[in-house]
């Protein structure tokens, strides 16, 4: 496994490479959801990049970049035994030289849910994406399900862009007890912790009313707020029942719809999910 920083390593490195090639972008300090997505683009490719880049540009000004968790050295061994070719870890000088005015943005899809809490976010997740997609030009990239906007807004760019790679979504990866894996785990305490499997709690509730047949979306969303508004350590931002592709709020749910959410533990965000249909 090669550890790369600079840009020309990793061009030299990816003109050697005969065969398909799978990208797995992250931020680092990995979990078993970033390393199923690096395991299935190992099964699906001759030869596999992962990049490990905090970017700050997606985060908001009151989002605390420098506290974000890093270990290179633990994200390094997680990976060894995982047969990847070549880890990049850009700087953010590189990424981002002095005088920087170039960015990529999509537009209505990234104004609901996330992006109606988190300006900004979304205009930093596809520049760096479309940056490392040139830089590391990969057949497939690999995204998890649990970032469902973020999957959708990427998706949206790949074709508009005409860049000629495969998106592959990943399904979530959960703990026992349903919490799903995020590097923002790491910040709850134990009681916030023990709390934060309410999202799942509220996702599961309003998907086993959508299995009974129940298919107005306000009663799902009504039902996701009453689970969470039975925790006392949580704080609902929002819920949504929307429409997979276009992810605009539904009336009625008749194809493939989308149940999401953000809460505070504290004062940590998580996200969650689950697609219907
Ligand atoms: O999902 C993430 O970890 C990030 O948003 C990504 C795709 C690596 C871009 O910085």
């Amino acid at each position: 496994m090669d550890i790369i920083s600079s840009l020309s390593d990793l061009r030299a490195a990816r003109l050697s490479f005969e065969g398909t090639v799978g990208l797995v972008p992250t931020m680092g300090y990995l979990h078993e959801g970033h390393l199923s997505l690096v395991s299935r683009a190992r099964a699906e490719n001759e030869h596999v990049i992962v990049t490990i880049f905090v970017n700050p540009t997606q985060f908001g000004a009151n989002e605390d970049l420098s506290k974000y968790p890093r270990d290179l050295d633990r994200d390094l061994s997680l990976l060894r035994p995982l047969g990847v070719d070549v880890v990049w870890t850009p700087s953010a000088e590189m990424m981002y030289p002095p005088g920087y005015q170039t960015w990529v943005e999509v537009e209505a899809l990234t104004h609901p849910l996330e992006g109606s809490m988190r300006p900004g976010h979304f205009k930093g997740v596809t520049t760096i994406v479309a940056k490392l997609f040139n830089a590391t030009q990969p057949h497939k990239a690999y995204f998890g399900q649990k970032d469902a906007q973020q999957v959708a807004v990427i998706r949206r760019m790949v074709v508009d862009l005409n860049f000629p790679l495969e998106v592959i979504v990943c399904p979530t990866q959960r703990e026992a007890d349903g919490l799903a894996m995020s590097s923002r785990n790491k910040y709850l305490n134990e009681a916030e912790r023990k709390a934060a499997t309410v999202l799942f709690r509220a996702l599961r509730a309003a998907k086993e009313l959508y299995e009974a047949g129940e298919r107005d979306a306000e009663i799902l969303r009504i039902k996701m707020k009453e689970v969470l508004e039975m925790e006392p350590l949580a704080k609902m931002q929002y819920v949504s029942c929307a429409d997979y592709d276009s992810l605009e709020e539904l009336d009625v749910l008749k194809g493939r719809a989308l149940l999401s959410m953000a809460v505070f533990l504290g004062k940590t965000r998580l996200i969650d999910n689950f697609v219907l249909g």
